[in-house]
């Protein structure tokens, strides 16, 4: 693709990101503004973020995903954060996920200034843009919209059937995302979330040596990245190792991850499938070339991933513990 035609491609998917699916309409950037005794809602939730982020950058990962996951279930309502037997953070595709106790201690502080103000979910958004722009840099700042109450009901079926698998194929991922409202370019530009943070070898042992019962690697991966990757996850380990989702850069958030997957370096299954699906090619192509385009375009699918099936007004409620439902 030359320089112009892929400027003209990511141009054009913009404008079908801005056009096609609006963000939600009961949501506003800035709600908390003025509601919490004096104490600015956003900035508090930064610095926390901000603090974690300098000992730990992993926590940037640990949100996109928890954000993620919250947001396909139930819609963002913080139903993962809630605590007890059969609840969606015990559902298998969940055990991984990490960040609770910085969404608690977010949660705390402002419990402390404004008492059941703010909630779980908006918690969760805020907290994972803020992260974004720490992953990086500021080109990533969007404006999150605010005013989400929290759900009050969390069960882990409800995660099992609404999480995509990690070897879907790409109609199958689109199916996933389209049934959340979120069009096949939203998709794409959010499995970009894969830009940082890690898999197990369990997700990928699979592919490196039993591809469809084949008693090979698949085709589809570079062989040199599949020799590589072997050694990090031996066939026979019983420890479940990780390995980077981005061998490119591995904790920056940027376009890397889409011209890994053109150099067929996909770790996950899914991950591969976008690049070769004659459905989602073009645009993971426009976005391995676009890389000062990117930033825009993944906050304006993080704003639409936030608007899915939003509670506002008075439904739900606003929680005390972001891991209890109050009474
Ligand atoms: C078709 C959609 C998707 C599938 C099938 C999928 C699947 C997975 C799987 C299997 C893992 C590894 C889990 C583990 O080894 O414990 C993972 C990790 C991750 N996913 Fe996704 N994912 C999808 C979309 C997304 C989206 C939309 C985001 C965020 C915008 C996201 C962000 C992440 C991040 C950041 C990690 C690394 C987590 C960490 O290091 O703790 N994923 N994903």
């Amino acid at each position: 693709m030359t320089a112009a035609l892929g400027a003209a491609t990511v141009l054009a998917l913009a404008l079908l990101c801005l056009t096609v699916v609006p963000s939600h309409a009961a949501l506003q950037v800035g709600f908390y503004r003025g509601k919490c005794n004096g104490t600015d809602v956003e900035a508090t939730i930064k610095s926390i973020v901000a603090a974690r982020f300098g000992r730990d950058r992993s926590i940037v990962p640990a949100l996109l995903r928890l954000q993620f996951h919250d947001c396909f279930v139930r819609g963002c309502d913080a139903s993962i954060l809630l605590d007890g037997s059969g609840t969606e953070k015990t559902a298998r595709p969940n055990l991984s996920v990490r960040g609770y106790d910085l969404i608690d201690q977010a949660k705390a502080a402002l419990e402390s200034k404004c008492p059941g103000v703010v909630s779980c979910a908006d918690i969760i958004v805020v907290a994972t843009r803020d992260a974004v722009v720490l992953g990086g840099g500021t080109q990533y700042t969007y404006a999150v919209q605010t005013g989400r109450r929290d759900g009050n009901i969390s069960v882990a079926s409800d995660a099992t059937r609404n999480l995509p698998g990690d070897s879907f194929s790409a109609p199958q991922a689109i199916a996933a995302f389209r049934a959340k409202g979120l069009s096949a370019s939203d998709m794409v530009l959010l499995l970009g979330g894969h830009t940082v943070g890690l898999t197990h070898c369990s997700f990928i042992l699979n592919r490196l040596y039993n591809y469809n019962g084949s008693g090979k690697p698949d085709p589809a991966m570079d062989p040199a990245f599949v020799a590589m990757l072997k050694s990090r996850c031996p066939q026979t380990s019983t420890v479940d190792n990780t390995v980077l989702l981005d061998h490119g850069t591995p904790t920056t958030v940027d376009n890397s991850y889409y011209k890994q997957l053109l150099a067929r370096r996909g770790v996950l299954k899914v991950d591969q499938n976008i690049a070769s699906d004659s459905a989602t090619n073009a645009t993971v192509r426009a976005l391995a070339g676009g890389s000062s385009s990117f930033p825009a375009l993944f906050g304006g699918a993080m704003v639409r991933m936030g608007g899915i099936q939003v509670l506002t007004g008075t439904q739900g409620q606003i929680r005390k513990s972001c891991r209890v439902v109050k009474k």
